[in-house]
């Protein structure tokens, strides 16, 4: 039977009655498949992935799987590293419209020209990109890891970092490396966030903490308590003993908190327009239980990818994954 992916997405009728959760176990098991889900995706997603995690860690746990299949409930630039992880297994996406901004503001044509102008440096980028991308970078990075990739390159070589361009002023700030070349690039939610509101909230509640994520603009990481990737601001709460937290990062976040620390409070921090609701990263909504349920079922839709970028796009990822054991 050919079924129809041109929305993105197999759409057919579900059984209201149907039981998602037991049904996509049981798909699971039929097939050796694992579901990695980022903190991201909604609670119910969550809750039935076998790993969730920030960008690193799941990108270690889809080069380590022996799972025949890949069920990456996230973005699409994550489910392409999965693929380019495992090019033998079969990596499934429940929507492949599930992009993301920060991604798509570095069209790799566009940095391959920039990137000319700078013969003499090497490229750090970002794990938000897309693969053609990354076969244009010497090594890869995330959020957790960003600061100790930079600083693994001696002082003298000059980078590029690409492409947020607020994560990258902060690996400035924090390693002192000035003269690093950022990519004019951001995430539409952490750019969002708002130093007013924030500050609103903090006059609120006086004892709470601020935690922020690094593609928040700098007024914003001026003031956080703490500045991390999502897992480094879990652990943060982990070893820290106070009770309320102003979380400004993506609000999928809250459901681990909650769920790991259920008598502190968690606020999520308000965008500068409460009423476009943009603390959630609509890409990464768009992932459901129907929708994984149905992926499973047809093992569709699937990431495919070019075997000559696959290659390149891997010696970076890998680059990082060693510096980062
Ligand atoms: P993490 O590295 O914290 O997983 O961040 C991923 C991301 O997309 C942030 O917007
Ligand atoms: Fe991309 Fe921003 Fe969504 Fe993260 S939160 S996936 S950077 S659009």
């Amino acid at each position: 039977m050919r079924v129809d992916i041109r929305k993105g997405f197999v759409d057919e009728p579900v059984d209201p009655e149907l039981d998602l959760p037991k049904e996509i176990e049981r798909l699971k098991k039929e097939k050796k498949a694992v579901i990695l889900a980022h903190y991201y995706t909604t609670g119910e997603v969550q809750d039935i992935a076998d790993f969730v995690g920030d960008s690193l860690a799941l990108s270690q746990q889809a080069a380590r799987t022996d799972a025949e299949i890949i069920l990456f409930a996230g973005v699409h630039f994550m489910a392409e590293t999965a693929k380019v992880l495992s090019p033998g297994k079969k990596v499934l996406i429940p929507d492949l419209n599930a992009g993301c901004s920060l991604a798509e503001s570095c069209p790799a044509d566009r940095f391959a020209a920039f990137r000319a102008a700078y013969p003499d440096h090497k490229v750090v980028a970002y794990v938000n990109t897309t693969v053609e991308m990354k076969a244009l970078t010497d090594v890869t990075c995330t959020s957790s890891n960003a600061v100790q990739i930079v600083r693994s390159f001696p002082k003298e070589q000059k980078l590029i970092f690409a492409p947020d361009r607020n994560l990258g002023n902060y690996i400035k700030s924090v390693t002192g490396r000035e003269d690093m070349v950022l990519w004019d690039g951001a995430c539409h939610v952490h750019e969002e966030f708002s130093v007013e509101r924030i500050a609103e909230l903090k006059r609120e509640h006086p004892r709470a903490k601020v935690l922020a994520h690094p593609e928040c603009k700098a007024p914003v990481l001026l003031l956080a308590d703490f500045v991390g990737s999502t897992a480094a601001l879990l652990n943060f709460c982990g070893r820290d003993d106070a009770r309320e937290y102003i979380v400004v990062t993506e609000s999928g976040i809250l459901h681990k908190m909650r769920r790991q620390y259920p008598d502190r409070t968690f606020i999520p921090a308000p965008p500068t327009d409460s009423s476009c609701g943009c603390n959630d990263c609509a890409f990464m909504k768009l992932v459901n239980l129907r929708k994984i349920y149905l992926t499973l079922k047809y093992e569709l839709p699937e990431v495919v990818i070019d075997e000559e970028v696959r290659s390149r796009a891997e010696r970076s990822i890998r680059a990082m994954l060693e510096l980062s054991e």
